[in-house]
């Protein structure tokens, strides 16, 4: 038995390769850094979805069907909106998905991808006490997205970023959401029933909850002034520091090197260059307290570190980052589901178990 399920090949894909050892990550025969910044979200949306609809739609026209699956999403959720902003932005984002209906189609699967990029700016909007805006079907799915949460047309390079946010994210391998959307596709329930079990497993610290922490993190260092002596604080209470360590990779992420880049460019045009230096300061020192703290295992930067600041720098608040986070990773959940449901079959573990044997009957 192995606790946490080390090793354990549970599932056979096509999607997405993760190798630890030399940080790479492959996605449908394509290396991350082909995609990231080249292919923009829809594009990649119809990689993942080759082979898993019928009628499945060039790459152009898919991203005018998402534009549409924007629109009728938020036909469906604009009466629900007041409630659903009386939870937490992630829980009005779950909550909000939870109403669609729950098929196996490729306009059930759009519905999927669309939510999470109308539900999460109408969200922010309700918090900051103003109207939802509705979605413009003829915009890109990032460009749509920033406009729908400040109000005005994004910036061709923020939307660019975010664009490059979501490609970076959207797949990697069989990670505890992903197992987790599958396990519930193998009862053949639902697209949307096993995308709800993907958004619960996507919320944990350990997992997708983790670069609002580091944010909080640079925050109380900013203010503490001494890293080093912080994060080894952070260590000697027994907390873990958010960002760095990672199940399968033994190296760098590949990810927060594509994510860093697109802070870089970001800086250059703006006002995020200091934070992107002290953020590296950050990460330096990090790492070494980590090597000294924990040297018999490889602990290094992670996608969140990066996830953090390029979200912060378009304009999200940290509340909402897992959010975002989803709205990348859902177009792998919905392959991942159809994978399952076509090629799977039921996952049932066993358990060993440890608890008290009953008193024999007389
Ligand atoms: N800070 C401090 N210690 C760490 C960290 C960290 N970030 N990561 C791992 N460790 C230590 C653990 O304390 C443990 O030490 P011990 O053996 O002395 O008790 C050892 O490394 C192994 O910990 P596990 O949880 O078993 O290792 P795993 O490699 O499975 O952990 C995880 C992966 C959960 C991501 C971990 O690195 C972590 O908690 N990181 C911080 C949270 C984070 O950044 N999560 C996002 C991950 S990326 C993603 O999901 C998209």
């Amino acid at each position: 038995m192995t606790n946490g399920l080390d090793d354990v090949v549970a599932a056979e894909t096509v999607l997405s390769d993760v190798d630890g050892l030399g940080g790479n990550l492959t996605i449908r025969g394509h290396s991350l850094p082909a995609l990231a910044g080249h292919w923009n979200y829809p594009a990649v949306v119809a990689l993942l979805f080759d082979g898993f609809f019928e009628n499945l739609p060039a790459d152009e026209e898919l991203g005018a069907r998402i534009g549409e699956a924007r629109a009728e999403v938020f036909r469906r959720i604009e009466p629900v909106l007041p409630a659903l902003s009386s939870l937490d932005v992630y829980g009005g984002m779950r909550a909000g998905m939870a109403i669609l209906p729950d098929g196996e189609s490729l306009d059930d699967a759009l519905r999927l991808v669309a939510a999470p990029a109308v539900l999460t700016p109408a969200l922010l909007r309700a918090r900051r006490g103003e109207p939802a805006m509705a979605p413009d079907a003829n915009l890109g799915h990032a460009a749509d997205m920033l406009r729908m949460l400040t109000g005005a047309p994004a910036s061709p390079a923020l939307a660019k970023a975010l664009d490059t946010y979501l490609v970076t994210v959207c797949d990697h391998g069989l990670n505890a959401s992903t197992f987790a959307t599958r396990v519930v596709a193998s009862t053949q329930a639902g697209l949307t029933s096993s995308v709800l079990g993907g958004l619960g497993a996507l919320k944990g610290p350990l997992h997708g909850g983790a670069p609002g922490p580091v944010i909080e993190m640079l925050d109380a260092i900013a203010a503490h002034g001494d890293a080093a002596t912080w994060l080894r604080d952070q260590l000697s209470r027994g907390e873990r520091i958010m960002g760095f360590g990672h199940r399968i990779y033994r190296v760098r992420d590949p990810r927060a090197d594509v994510l860093k880049s697109v802070v870089r460019q970001l800086g250059r045009s703006g006002d995020g260059a200091d934070r992107l230096v002290f953020a590296e300061m950050v990460e330096k020192t990090a790492l070494e307290v980590l090597r000294v703290a924990k040297p018999s295992r490889s602990i290094q930067t992670n996608v969140e570190f990066y996830t953090a600041l390029l979200l912060e720098a378009v304009g999200f608040p940290a509340e909402a980052f897992s959010c975002v986070f989803a709205t990348g990773r859902v177009s792998g959940w919905v392959a991942h589901a159809r994978e399952q449901q076509i090629n799977g079959r039921l996952m049932r573990p066993q358990s060993r178990y440890v608890g008290s044997i009953p008193d024999k009957v007389a």
